[in-house]
């Protein structure tokens, strides 16, 4: 694709997807390039606008003016609409419940598809970890590592219940089945497609799923 070496990670919510992929961009020296951020700041926006997530005509009409900027380095994380610093505000319940209705527009997939492809070209550093949820088989299917980061369900619901402490643990669990099964029916990110090395993070804490991704990198890259 480039000379940007690719390091594609997929994963379900709750994996440490974002975490783990971070902090191994930060171990690396790459950059980091959140993908879920880009329809989750499109969901913000049609939201802003008095629309519904749900109506694709009128997340069509967003996508086409959607002033979207997003920082791929892992130190300085921020992503802007427009003038918005969105960063916080992408991560509300109200944006999380409506982002699936935006992301399974399939003409909305293939915009931010190319645009991921050219921030990580643009890159300034060796490589770029994009981590989502179809960058293993859609979005960057050469890339010389592709990770899919797993973990159980259970173990997943309650990472996030932890992350959202004013929540009770029983609607974190629901939310996150919800947006799962509704995300899956878009794209298969629960099962690694050919080629794809699986890490189950359910009995690894955080340093050891970031180590464990890491050793996968450097095999691959030697063998590549
Ligand atoms: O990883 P996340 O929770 O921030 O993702 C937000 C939403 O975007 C989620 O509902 C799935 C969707 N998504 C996707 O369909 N494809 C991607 N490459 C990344 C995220």
């Amino acid at each position: 694709m480039t000379d940007v070496a690719i390091i594609a990670i997929d994963g379900p919510a709750g994996s440490g997807k974002s975490s783990v992929s971070k902090q191994a961009a930060r171990a690396l020296g790459y950059g980091y390039l959140d993908t879920g951020a880009a329809y989750r700041a499109l969901a913000w926006h049609v939201l802003e606008q008095g629309a519904d997530t749900a109506d694709s005509a009128a997340v069509q009409t967003a996508a086409s003016d959607f002033p979207y900027a997003i920082s791929l380095d892992p130190d300085d994380y921020w992503v802007r609409v427009g003038d918005a610093d969105v960063t916080d505000a992408i991560r509300d319940p109200r944006v999380s419940g409506a982002v699936s209705g935006v992301a399974r527009v399939p003409e909305v997939r293939v915009q931010v598809n190319k645009l991921f492809r050219a921030l990580a070209a643009a890159s300034d550093r060796p490589g770029v970890i994009i981590e989502g949820r179809d960058i293993t088989t859609v979005v960057a299917p050469d890339a010389p590592v592709r990770i899919l980061l797993t973990a159980a369900p259970e173990v997943r619901a309650a990472r996030r219940a932890a992350e959202v402490t004013e929540q009770d643990a029983a609607a974190v669990a629901a939310a996150l089945h919800k947006r799962d099964a509704s995300d899956s029916s878009v794209v298969d990110f629960l099962n690694a497609a050919p080629g794809v090395e699986v890490v189950d993070s359910t009995d690894l804490d955080f340093a050891q799923t970031v180590d464990a991704v890491l050793g996968v990198v450097h095999e691959k890259l030697e063998n590549a």
